[in-house]
């Protein structure tokens, strides 16, 4: 006779596949977790966005319109992979009036939307790299996006800078020409930039930058794509960054570029729409295939709230009220660093002009990395941050941190501040 069968009694162990095994938790998961368990912490780590801002009326006001419509709820069904047409064309057009450009029909054609700007993010990097290439990074970086690139084996090579932090393009135009001398440069698939209000340095890139690499890569004319990553480029405090994307600037021209943007910092994270702009066909096509694979298109029902959210203007208008909000948070946090004595222990930063974070550097030696010592006694001391090390691709920086101000609450940031301060006075050689 057959014994009970007990469900889930499986010793049998299921295999990984390379890239399976090779996985790891991602460090921000990691901090969230503490945060999470730790309610008394105040984390200045996760990039979340202003919660009692959240557009509540605007989205209830969009639901209502869609609900109202008569017809067949078309927004209810699936739509199509590339995006619905409507909201492509809204972006293209949004897009090119940002950069001044006049929009043709053909721009809404170049234009896809995405599960976020990091399923852009991702699915243009699959397409061009296997692992063992290389994507050249900004000085800091995007974290997450550079433990993506961890995670496929594809190495994040830190592009030159000169003293002043400046990208060194000189000197990058001669690392690429030493990487043509030696067979490398087959395996430099494209440039990475965060170009406006950037995370984690909240420093944008002006359009003589933008000029002199289109310059260095059609001196080199090797096919290497630029991706530009505009996800804080509406989240200016009092004025828009007058640098043009790469896809309106003309010495770019037969370049392959791809121009991500999204509608969640802006907008609501929670919503979770992207977009893409790629100016190269093939490409464009290859991720659509790919997107395919994954999702076969982006909410339908989330786009249409946007769609209707963008046409009556209440997108604009809640922008305009959460640039203020930011603006006030990245003051308060700024204001209680200073107050407290930061910078009297060696530790400088900028006050950016848009974004959600402040950069800051540790006074020399200081290691802030997850795990140190400071590290250790922040968690204790109940405030968390990023540790600066994980923004960095090729050459690892140990003594600078980001400071998120979107979430808390002026008077959860001042204690963080007093927190951090309290931490980093413990730490100090100076005085
Ligand atoms: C620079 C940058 N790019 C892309 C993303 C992805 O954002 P989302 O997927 O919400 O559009 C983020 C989110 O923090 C970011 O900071």
């Amino acid at each position: 006779m057959f014994g009970p069968v007990i469900m889930g009694s499986s010793n049998q162990k299921i295999s990984y596949s390379e890239l399976g095994q090779k996985l790891v938790p991602s460090a921000i998961a990691s901090v969230m977790t503490i945060a999470l368990e730790n309610p008394d912490v105040l984390s200045l780590a996760a990039g979340f966005t202003d919660n009692h801002s959240l557009p509540v009326p605007e989205v209830g006001e969009a639901v209502k319109d869609l609900l109202s419509r008569s017809g067949l709820p078309e927004y209810l069904q699936y739509g199509p992979n590339q995006g619905r047409p409507e909201l492509r064309h809204m972006l293209a057009e949004r897009l090119m009036k940002q950069d001044g450009v006049v929009y043709n029909e053909e721009d809404r054609k170049k234009v896809f939307i995405t599960n976020g700007s990091q399923q852009a993010l991702f699915l243009a990097t699959q397409v061009l790299c296997d692992a063992g290439d290389i994507i050249f990074v900004e000085s800091p970086s995007y974290f997450v996006y550079l433990e993506m690139l961890k995670g496929e084996g594809i190495e994040a090579r830190s592009l030159p800078v000169t003293e002043d932090g400046s990208i060194d393009f000189p000197g990058f135009e001669k690392e690429l020409i030493g990487m043509r001398e030696s067979g490398e440069i087959d395996r430099v698939k494209a440039i990475y930039l965060v170009s406006y209000f950037s995370n984690p340095s909240g420093e944008s890139r002006s359009e003589d930058e933008k000029i002199r690499l289109a310059e260095v890569l059609q001196r080199l004319d090797e096919p290497i794509a630029v991706i530009e990553d505009a996800a804080y480029r509406e989240l200016y405090f009092t004025e828009e960054y007058p640098a043009r994307s790469i896809v309106s600037l003309d010495d770019f021209k037969g370049i392959s570029r791809l121009y991500l943007t999204t509608l969640t910092k802006p907008f609501a994270t929670g919503l979770k729409i992207g977009s893409g702009f790629c100016t190269d066909k093939d490409w464009l096509e290859r991720m659509l295939w790919l997107k395919g694979h994954h999702d076969f298109g982006s909410s339908n029902f989330t786009q249409a709230i946007l769609e209707n959210v963008l046409s009556d203007g209440s997108f604009d208008s809640h922008l305009r009220v959460i640039r203020q909000i930011y603006q006030e948070k990245m003051h308060t946090l700024h204001i209680a660093l200073c107050d407290e004595g930061l910078e009297t222990v060696g530790w400088e930063w900028k006050k950016p002009l848009g974004g959600l974070y402040l950069w800051l550097k540790a006074p020399e030696e200081l290691d802030t990395r997850m795990g140190s010592e400071f590290w250790e006694a922040c968690c204790r001391n109940g405030v968390l941050y990023v540790p600066g090390d994980l923004c960095y691709g090729g050459v690892k920086v140990f003594d600078s941190v980001r400071l998120s101000f979107g979430v808390l609450s002026e008077k959860n940031l001042m204690e963080a501040a007093r927190r951090f301060t309290e931490t980093a006075k413990l730490f100090s050689n100076i005085g």
